[in-house]
């Protein structure tokens, strides 16, 4: 074969066909709305996430463990052993195992395709689902203020639109004294080479593909507005198998684990 015809090929197959994916996938994107993306979105992460729950089991385990010792602020509740729990962006239901079987939990989930995969992993818990609402955790106005004991977030605040109106939200509707544990991944230090892939991607293509950002510091976030927790607890730490040379997962390596208290005044 001729040298022009290697390099069309080249231009052709590494160059044009890539495009041309993702300029379709646009299109389809654009023309069909946001229930195609949000229904390949839940079939994405609903298989992509079984390597990533699996090893990081025990991690959240030992992360969620404090929440058994946790009282509810409401004395009948309290008494009888019961915790009310809000679960923001539960999409599948991967954490149903980490929460006290005594709990109640409602579910602020915006993605309607995945409440049947989360009820389905709901029947073989003990945990009562009050309420799942299909609405976005910037605006949860079905939840009143103070009724919950416990927030949850896991990989969650690096995909909602606006994160500072999220966390002001997370605060109304705790109880005083009631906990946020949160467990995202974070934007790299200034200077890694993965810091930089990160600001690309997001201001490239990630958002659009899967509606998240990689480039957050969710923990200087949620430390910086000291109107909001009075006590916050969180360390960065890098997921285990991100290290495998050609893994998508290295993009996602830095997290973060956190517990931030709502103050007593
Ligand atoms: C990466 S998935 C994580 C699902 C689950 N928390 C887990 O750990 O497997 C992100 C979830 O956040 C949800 N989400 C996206 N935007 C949201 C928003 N504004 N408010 C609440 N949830 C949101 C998505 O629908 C999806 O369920």
């Amino acid at each position: 074969m001729a040298t022009s015809d290697v390099v069309f090929q080249g231009v052709l197959y590494y160059c044009f066909v890539p495009i041309l994916i993702k300029f379709l996938i646009f299109m389809l994107l654009n023309k069909y709305g946001t229930s195609i993306k949000e229904r390949l979105i839940c079939v994405f992460w609903n298989h992509a996430m079984i390597k990533y729950h699996t090893a990081l089991r025990d991690m959240k385990k030992a992360h969620f463990n404090s929440m058994k010792y946790h009282k509810s602020a409401d004395l009948y509740l309290r008494n009888k052993g019961l915790l009310r729990i809000l679960e923001i962006g539960a999409g599948s239901g991967a954490n149903f195992e980490f929460f006290p079987p005594n709990s109640k939990l409602t579910v602020v989930e915006p993605n309607a395709f995945f409440e049947p995969h989360f009820y389905e992993r709901q029947k073989k818990s003990l945990i009562k689902v009050d309420k799942f609402l299909l609405t976005c955790a910037e605006d949860m106005k079905e939840v009143e203020d103070s009724s919950m004991d416990v927030v949850v977030s896991t990989l969650v605040l690096g995909s909602v639109r606006d994160l500072k109106q999220t966390l002001k939200e997370v605060h109304r509707v705790l109880a005083k004294g009631g906990k946020f544990y949160y467990w995202e991944h974070v934007h790299d230090v200034p200077g890694t080479w993965l810091h930089f892939v990160q600001n690309l991607l997001t201001y490239t293509i990630w958002d659009l593909i899967f509606g998240c950002h990689l480039n957050r510091n969710i923990d200087d976030v949620v430390a910086e507005d000291v109107s909001l927790f009075s006590h916050v607890y969180q360390e960065r730490f890098e997921i285990p198998f991100s290290n495998d040379r050609w893994s998508v997962w290295k993009l996602v390596r830095v997290h973060v684990m956190g517990v931030a208290t709502k103050g007593l005044i």
